[in-house]
Formats: structure tokens, C-alpha cells, sequence
């Protein structure tokens, strides 16, 4: 059994938390890092930097050595193979690549793809832009009042799909979706499962073998890796179909002037010099995660937002909205709410002078907040180094708040 955390302790390895208080809940958007990552990376840049792939000298090799290492750690945090790990910028690259190259692959003019209306624009962007050249229909799963998605008319939404893409978590609602459920019903219909594990993978333990999916889209810097890293995982068969999506150096094998050969998978898809130094950041990120233990960061979001939850209750009642399902165990510590009708760009700028951070806005899910029927909420979403301390200065900020606005 993994120990529980400490986030007393863990604080401590975060530099940014040294001076003052920060009250930072907008983890959702992107996380803080710990020395460990810091220090990777400083320490890589001070003995190691070169180029991967390339050089045949000492630091070039351990350089390479450090990169694919990198890449096992990821893999192996997902639950994959190292050759089915793709490094890309971020989570929104991995979705427009693999739209790009599966989809102009794999689709004609009349093929149905199944989203959700609670995706982010990373996945619902790339799709309305291909929809559009390739004459493909999007359809959408709606979501319930209580935050669910509506699995109700699944079968009937399914027939005919070749591609569901759908986020494991919803970065506005927290909602953690039934991604095995939901991968079955698709297999069964012929369809190709693309898995948005931004907001998943570093809250809950990753497993993509069991997730059922196809391929697994996730990014570094929300995990206590630096910016600039994300991947994609997908199934070997598919990445050794599609083609390249980005061309230039590394990812060929041979270069004519009347055409090229791919390199292998994974480097096909990795034109260009890589975030090299991201890698060794996000691969100390990924040992920090696996030293605190997956279950032990789960238990420790599910009392903080169970204590969030119970702490709006204490203020408010039933005066507040928060928005997504009430079951805590049913999301991620991502935490949407409604106050008094303020708006929340002003909430969040009166929040920011008691020092609290919360993201304000429509949260790169526009179709969703029209589902909800608001333009914008607040958000404040809980990592590992946030304790309960973190949402009473939250409750009593808002307090605060009410001075100037009610
Ligand atoms: N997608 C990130 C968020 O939800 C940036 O804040």
C-alpha cells in the first residue's frame, strides 16, 4: 500500500511556494515544479546538451541516452510500449496529429466522427478544421444536467463512426468519463478511440491497456513537467499505417529529391530537433510522481475536493453552484464554480490580490460553457502540494469579495 501524501512535505520540494504565501489552484492550467525538475534540467544544459540522434561523441550519446530514457519513464507511467511513445509539444499537437495523419488516412467524404460536448478545443479545433475539407460529419455526445456525459443514446450515436475522440477527464468539470465503457461500445462498432489524458494522467494512475483506446493524448507541464513536452501514445499498428504529420530532419530515413522514406516509429513523427532538455525534465517529473505514488496523489485530491466541497456547502448552501457531478470519486480536483453572479474574471482579479490563484474564463471549452449556460466560471483545481489550508484562503478570499461586489 502506497503512503499517504504529505503535502506539508511535498511543498518543500517547490521552490515557487518558498517565499510567501501562494495560494496556487490553477493546477488544471498548468502545474508548479519541483526542484527535482529544476535541477534535471539545469544539470543537463551544465554537463550534457547536445543534439539526440546525431552525434557520436560522449555527451551526444548520453544526451540521446537521457532523451529515450525519458521516453521509456513515459511510457511506462502510461502503461505502453517505449516504440508507441510519440514526444510532441503538447497535448494539442498530439491531437492534430493524430487527426491529420489518421483522419486524411482513414476518412472520406461522408464518414461520421463521434466527440463529445465536453471536449476541449485541442480535440474539437483540429476535427472542425478537417471536417470541413473532408466533408466528415461530427457528432456529439451531450452532456447530463448533474455533468455527466449522456451515454444514453451511445449505440445509436455510434453507428456508422469510424473515430471517437473523448477526454478522460473534463478540465472544466472535473467528471472522470467511463473511457473502458465507452472504448467497447466503439470497438463493437468499428471505431478508432483517441483518449484526451490531459487532465487524467497526472491525477489518476494510467493504464492505457486497460483503457481500451487506441491512442492516448497527454502533456508534460500539468504533471510537474516543464512546457514544451506532451506526447501521443497510440497502438504500434496505427503509427507504423499513418504517415509523417510534421517533415524535416530526423524523421527520414533516406531523402531523394523525388521523394523520402520515414524513419521508424517513434521518430517518424519527430521532425526537427526535439525539447530535448523538456524530456530530462519531464523524465524527473514522472520518477517525483512515481516516488509519491499514483494512488496516494488520487486519495489526496479526493479529500481536498471532498473538503472543497464540504467547505462551499459550510459558506454558501445551496447558494453556489459548482458545477459537474457531485460524487466526488466521479472527478478530478477540478473545482468550477459560480458566485453570487459575479463574473468570474472580476472574482478571480479580487481573488488574486489575498494571493489566491484561480483560472477565470471558458476554459478552451467554449461548446460546454454554452451547455452550461454561462460564458465563463472560476476554477480552482487541486494538485499535490495544495492542502485544506489552500481552500479555506479560497473561502475566505471570496468573503472578501463580497465587500466590493455585493
Ligand atoms: N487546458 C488548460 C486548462 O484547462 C490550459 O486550463
Amino acid at each position: 500500500m502506497t503512503e499517504a501524501l504529505d503535502s506539508k512535505v511535498v511543498r518543500k520540494d517547490f521552490p515557487i511556494f518558498n517565499e510567501g504565501k501562494l495560494v496556487y489552484l490553477d493546477s488544471a492550467s498548468s502545474s508548479q515544479k519541483p526542484t527535482a525538475v529544476i535541477e534535471a534540467m539545469s544539470r543537463y544544459y551544465e554537463t550534457t546538451h547536445a543534439n539526440v540522434h546525431r552525434g557520436v561523441y560522449a555527451i551526444a550519446e548520453e544526451a540521446t541516452r537521457l532523451y529515450e530514457d525519458a521516453r521509456a519513464k513515459v511510457a511506462s507511467f502510461l502503461g505502453g510500449r517505449a516504440d508507441e511513445l510519440v514526444f510532441t509539444k503538447n497535448v494539442t499537437e498530439a491531437c492534430n496529429l493524430f487527426v491529420q495523419s489518421w483522419g486524411r488516412q482513414n476518412l472520406k467524404p461522408g464518414d461520421v466522427v463521434l466527440l463529445t460536448q465536453m471536449e476541449h478545443h485541442a480535440m474539437l479545433v483540429p476535427w472542425l478544421m478537417l471536417a470541413a475539407q473532408l466533408g466528415v460529419e461530427l457528432r456529439y455526445l451531450d452532456v447530463t444536467d448533474d455533468g455527466y456525459l449522456d451515454l444514453t443514446d451511445l449505440e445509436a450515436k455510434l453507428q456508422g463512426v469510424k473515430f471517437v475522440g473523448v477526454t478522460a477527464a473534463s478540465n472544466v468539470l472535473g467528471t472522470l468519463n467511463p473511457i473502458r465503457q465507452i472504448t467497447d461500445a466503439a470497438h463493437s462498432a468499428g471505431a478508432v478511440v483517441f483518449v484526451d489524458g490531459a487532465q487524467s494522467a497526472p491525477h489518476v494512475a494510467t493504464d492505457v491497456a486497460a483503457l481500451g483506446c487506441d491512442a492516448f493524448g497527454w502533456t508534460g507541464h500539468k504533471l510537474l513537467g516543464p512546457t514544451g513536452i506532451g506526447g501521443l501514445w497510440a497502438k504500434g499498428e496505427i503509427l507504423e499505417a499513418i504517415p509523417p504529420f510534421l517533415g524535416g530532419g530526423e524523421m527520414i530515413r533516406d531523402v531523394r529529391l523525388d521523394g523520402f522514406e520515414a524513419n521508424d516509429v517513434p521518430w517518424k513523427f519527430e521532425a526537427g530537433t526535439p525539447p530535448i532538455a523538456e524530456a530530462v525534465g519531464l523524465g524527473a517529473a514522472i520518477d517525483y510522481l512515481n516516488a509519491l505514488g499514483m494512488d496516494a496523489v488520487r486519495s489526496h485530491e479526493l479529500e481536498l475536493t471532498q473538503y472543497a466541497f464540504d467547505a462551499f456547502q459550510a459558506a454558501y448552501g445551496d447558494s453556489n453552484k459548482v458545477h459537474g457531478p457531485k460524487n466526488v470519486a466521479d472527478r478530478t480536483g477540478v473545482f468550477s464554480f459560480e458566485y453570487k453572479g459575479i463574473h468570474p474574471h472580476d472574482l478571480a482579479q479580487v481573488l488574486d490580490e489575498h494571493g489566491v490563484c484561480v483560472r477565470a474564463g471558458h476554459h478552451c471549452a467554449k461548446p460546454l460553457m454554452r451547455c452550461l449556460n454561462v460564458a465563463a466560471t472560476a476554477r480552482a483545481s487541486f494538485y499535490v502540494y495544495n492542502d485544506t489550508s489552500d481552500i479555506d484562503a479560497l473561502i475566505n478570499a471570496l468573503a472578501e469579495v463580497d465587500a466590493l461586489f455585493c
